[in-house]
Order: C-alpha cells, then sequence, then structure tokens
C-alpha cells in the first residue's frame, strides 16, 4: 500500500484540495514518537482562515483511521501511526514479490534523458575528477534506468583543441616509441610536461604547436594518423578503468565529433545577429545575465571548448530528441555550462531549459597536491589496484580461509571508493583517507557489504526458508524502524532523481545497513522464542539483504555473499 496515497486520500475527504498537491505535503517525521507520517497544515490555514493547529486537531476527529493505529494531532501536525501487523506484511512481502525489482517503476516511461559522464581527455590520465564524474554518472543511469527512463550514456571524450598540436610537436622531438608501447599514458604525459618545460625557453614550439593544431583541423595526413594513434592507445587504457567499475556507454562521440559540425553552429550564431567581435575574436556577449562572454572563435580563428558543446547540445537534441540532458561535470565549469546554456536560448532554443550541468566538488588526499602540467597525478588504475590490496590484506586478516579472495576484495575495494565518491552531497569536497575508506565499522562501503554478508549467512543457515509468516510478531523498535526504511526505498530514489543527488539513495541504503545492524544485534533470529517469531525474522533478513543488494547496485556496487 502506497501510505502517502491513502493519507493524502483520506484528508482529500475532508478537504477541497488536490490530491497529489497533499500527498508532496505529507513529511517522515524525524522521530518515530511523532508518527510515521505526518501532514503539516500550514498551508490550509489561509483557504480555512484558522490556525494551522486548529485545523490540525479538527480533521483528526474527521480522518477515518482504516489502515492506521492512531492518528493525532501536534501542534501544527496531524501525525499518523500505520497499522504495524499490516505494514509489515505489505512491505515485506512486497520486497519479496519484486526482489530486484522492489523500488522500480515505470514512471518515466517514454522520456529520454542523456547523461553524459566521465568524459576524461585523451593523451592524458584519467584522474580522480572523471571517477567522481563516472561514480554519479553511472550511478545516475541506473536509478533513472529503474524508474523507467530511456537514457543514453554519452562519453564526451576531451579528444580535440590546440593542446593536441602541441603534443604532436613534443612526439616528433621527444617520444620514446618502447615507453609509448609500454605505457602510453605516462609516455605521453611526460612529454607533454617536457613541451611545456621548453616553450617558456623557447617560444617557437608554441608555434609549431599551433602550425600541428591547423594541420589537424584541416585534415593533413600525418598530424590525423598521430591524433588517432593518441586516442586509441587513450581509449585502450580508459576501458580497462570501465572493466573494472563495470561501466558502459552508449557513445564515445567527444569533442572531435563535433569539429565538422561548428561551422554551421556559428552560422545559426551570426543569423541571429548575436556574433559580435571583441579583441579580434568571435563572441556572444551575456553581461544581460551578469557572465562574461562566451567565446565562439579565438583571435585566431580556432573555435573552442564552448564552440563544442554548443555544437553537442544541439546534435544531442536532434539525435535523441531528450527529455532532459544531464552533464556530470565538476562544479569548477559551472560558469561554462550556463553561458553555453544561455548561448542556447538566445539561439532560440526552447529545449536549453532541459540541459543540466550536475557539479561535484574537489577530490584531495590528505597531504598532497595534485596538478597535470607538473606530471603529478595518481593515475587511476593505481588507486583502484591500492584499495583492492589493501582489502585483501584485511581480508587476509579477518577471514583468511574465505574462498574467492581476490574477487571478493576487488568488489569491496572497488565498492569503497564507489561508495566513498557517492556517500555525501555531490558538491561536497572529498578528502581520500584510506584508513576512513576501508573502515568495516564506519558509513562506508565495506561496511554496508558486510551488513549483507552477514544476512546472507544467516540464510544459509536455514534450511527451509518459510512461505508464509506472521509479520505483526515483528513489533520491537528495531524491527520497526528497519522495515519503515525498507518501505521508504522508492521514496529515496525519487529525491535522488528530483534532486539528481544519488548520495540521497546511499545515505538511505547506510541507514538501513545500521537499521539492520540494530536488528541483528538486539533480536535473536535463529533463537528466536519460538518458530513464528523465528520465521518473521528471517523473512526480514531475505527482504532487507535484497533492499541493500538494490540500493548498492544502484549506486553501481556488486554485493557479495561472503566476506
Ligand atoms: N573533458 C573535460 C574535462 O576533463 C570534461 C568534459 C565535460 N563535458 C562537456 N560537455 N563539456 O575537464
Amino acid at each position: 500500500m502506497d501510505y502517502k496515497k491513502l493519507i493524502a486520500k483520506k484528508i482529500k475527504e475532508n478537504v477541497d484540495l488536490d490530491e497529489s498537491f497533499i500527498e508532496k505535503l505529507i513529511e517522515i517525521p524525524p522521530k518515530s514518537e511523532m508518527g510515521d507520517f505526518a501532514f503539516p497544515c500550514f498551508q490550509l490555514a489561509k483557504k480555512f482562515k484558522k490556525a494551522p493547529n486548529v485545523i490540525a486537531a479538527e480533521l483528526k476527529n474527521k480522518i477515518d483511521l482504516e489502515g492506521f493505529e492512531s492518528v493525532e494531532n501536534l501542534g501544527p501536525y496531524l501525525n499518523f501511526f500505520v497499522d504495524k501487523g499490516n505494514f509489515n506484511k505489505e512491505t515485506i512481502e512486497l520486497i519479496l514479490k519484486e526482489k530486484d525489482k522492489y523500488g522500480a517503476s515505470d514512471y518515466g516511461k517514454g522520456k529520454t534523458i542523456v547523461v553524459e559522464y566521465s568524459s576524461p581527455n585523451i593523451a592524458k590520465p584519467f584522474h580522480v575528477g572523471h571517477l567522481f564524474s563516472t561514480a554519479i554518472g553511472n550511478s545516475l543511469y541506473k536509478i533513472l534506468s529503474f524508474e523507467g527512463y530511456n537514457c543514453v550514456r554519452v562519453n564526451h571524450l576531451g579528444d580535440w583543441g590546440t593542446q593536441f598540436g602541441k603534443l604532436i610537436a613534443a612526439y616528433k622531438r621527444w617520444i620514446n616509441e618502447e615507453a609509448l608501447e609500454e605505457e602510453p599514458i605516462k609516455e605521453l604525459l611526460r612529454i607533454y610536461v617536457k613541451f611545456h618545460e621548453e616553450a617558456e625557453k623557447n617560444p617557437e614550439l608554441e608555434q609549431e604547436g599551433r602550425k600541428h593544431f591547423k594541420n589537424l583541423e584541416d585534415g593533413c595526413e600525418e598530424e590525423v594518423s598521430l591524433w588517432s594513434k593518441f586516442k586509441d592507445l587513450s581509449l585502450k587504457e580508459f576501458k580497462k578503468v570501465y572493466n573494472a567499475l563495470d561501466v558502459e556507454f552508449d557513445s564515445y562521440a567527444g569533442e572531435s565529433f563535433y569539429s565538422d559540425k561548428m561551422e554551421g553552429v556559428i552560422e545559426s550564431i551570426d543569423k541571429k545577429g548575436l556574433l559580435v567581435e571583441s579583441n579580434g575574436a568571435k563572441v556572444v556577449m551575456l553581461d544581460e545575465y551578469n557572465m562574461p562572454p562566451c567565446i565562439i572563435k579565438k583571435s585566431d580563428g580556432a573555435t573552442i571548448y564552448a564552440t563544442r558543446d554548443l555544437a553537442a547540445a544541439i546534435y544531442r537534441k536532434n539525435t535523441y530528441d531528450f527529455y532532459k540532458s544531464i552533464y556530470v561535470v565538476g562544479t569548477p565549469q559551472a560558469l561554462h555550462f550556463k553561458q553555453v546554456f544561455t548561448t542556447l536560448k538566445l539561439m532560440g532554443h526552447d529545449w536549453a531549459e532541459d540541459c543540466k550541468h550536475v557539479g561535484f566538488g574537489l577530490v584531495k588526499f590528505a597531504d598532497r597536491k595534485l596538478s597535470t602540467r607538473n606530471g603529478d597525478v595518481i593515475f587511476l588504475e593505481d588507486l583502484l589496484r591500492e584499495s583492492i590490496e589493501k582489502t585483501l590484506e584485511i581480508i587476509n586478516e579477518k577471514n583468511p580461509d574465505l574462498e574467492n579472495k581476490e574477487e571478493v576484495a576487488k568488489k569491496i575495494g572497488i565498492g569503497a571508493i564507489l561508495f566513498t565518491y557517492l556517500k555525501n552531497n555531490r558538491e561536497k569536497d572529498i578528502v581520500f583517507d584510506w584508513k576512513e575508506i576501508l573502515n568495516f565499522d564506519g558509513e562506508t562501503g565495506p561496511y554496508i557489504q558486510y551488513s549483507y554478508a552477514r544476512g546472507k549467512s544467516i540464510l544459509r543457515k536455514v534450511n527451509n526458508i518459510p512461505n508464509d509468516a506472521n509479520y505483526s510478531r515483528l513489533n520491537s523498535k528495531e524491527e520497526f524502524e528497519l522495515i519503515k526504511l525498507l518501505e521508504g526505498f522508492k521514496n529515496s530514489i525519487f529525491n535522488a532523481i528530483n534532486k539528481l543527488e544519488p548520495s540521497i539513495l546511499t545515505r538511505h541504503v547506510v541507514e538501513i545497513a545500521k537499521a539492520f545492524n540494530k536488528f541483528y544485534n538486539s533480536c535473536s533470529i535463529l533463537n528466536a522464542e519460538d518458530e513464528e517469531l523465528k520465521s518473521a525474522r528471517i523473512k526480514l533478513v531475505e527482504a532487507s539483504c535484497q533492499v541493500i543488494k538494490n540500493g548498492l547496485n544502484l549506486i553501481g556496487i556488486k554485493t557479495v555473499d561472503k566476506m
């Protein structure tokens, strides 16, 4: 049963308001003493010309109780206490019936959402910021698909721009083919860094770089073939990371894909009378919106990042006819996206409103500062490897006899990193600290995976999982709190979608794992007082495992049955 709907219906019987409007007002109180659901009466005060607490008191006497233990008024709130037996039964039975689909819906049916994420730059390391984007984007893709949206996953590779002219110049002077063969990105990074060092002494180099990029844009064979080589080598490396994370894309149309689509865009900007000359460059003025101009063409005639984003947005609209188009890119690029979206709007594309930048914070390491220019980077493969190795050490200590240790360590080690990215509000910066990330007792990925494995281990000990149970026996505070969280799973998915914020779901899964452990520690399951209670508790364990699994799956983390 959808309790919010039921409550809305009951209130509607007494108040002439739109049912879905009422439903939206219903809250989940912070403390269970305040009921399981609460309806605030503030919004009714104007309509009835009465104080909210008077309205709450009056409504209390009119509400029909069916489905509820009681309804109380507390100040301006009407607090609903559900009929626990019924609530437990419906919740647990629904989970066990829907299994992997529990929480899913066809809410987004018929709507296409383009989700752009990851988008690393070729010939450069895939860095911790790209992993942030990958974790959020992959999770949003999973959550949105779960709710019925048709998602198109786009990797907007950074594979075009003047830097490739520089890289070609560097390649021709300094490349070590053997090193390139062995560790392509490290070698390309080495010569790129060298280029910047040398260019300070020898300004001719910049000139050379510009020439090579011009040739690349004009399709000259040598430049094009070197550029393709860089791209192939990079993609091979990136795909190792994607395979390890089990992340996929429907399109790898990166910046270069738009190189022949920009002239058309520039023309239509010009036709609209928006293109202005400024210090030799061509720009769209955005003063009116309190933004610096959006640069379309540099003074040397080269197009830039923003032009390619304009072309990409239009291409995506024409190709996918999206309902929403979201860009999972670091918050430092917020202004860039505002400029791009505003320019689209000025060009007459009203759908620019459906483009959303989903930003995220910076990634820091407790005691180091990273910069690609100086070649000081953390290679992602190293980061993942380190996490897996450290996890293996912990397993060797805690459970040396475990089967498939490597496999388990991989799922937990990678899960721990993904969890770290998805645990907090995405705008918040994160600091990597192994002790915290791999703490099996903190609010971490391993902690949740461990809770799941604990549940699974109980279920393995039961010979016959009962078909049915008397769920009204689950009447301790611990049991009810857990069941309430299981019931709220779907709601947390909706909230995550509304704010495009996977951490809302992550936090909910953390709360479920915590409540599960409280239940586990305070209620005997296999040695419950009687068979009836034991059966009901076993079913609750089964349902909890199912919801934890569904939740972890939606944030891209795999479960293990034993750890
Ligand atoms: N490649 C860029 C970077 O590494 C991110 C691309 C973001 N996406 C976009 N449509 N501009 O910073």
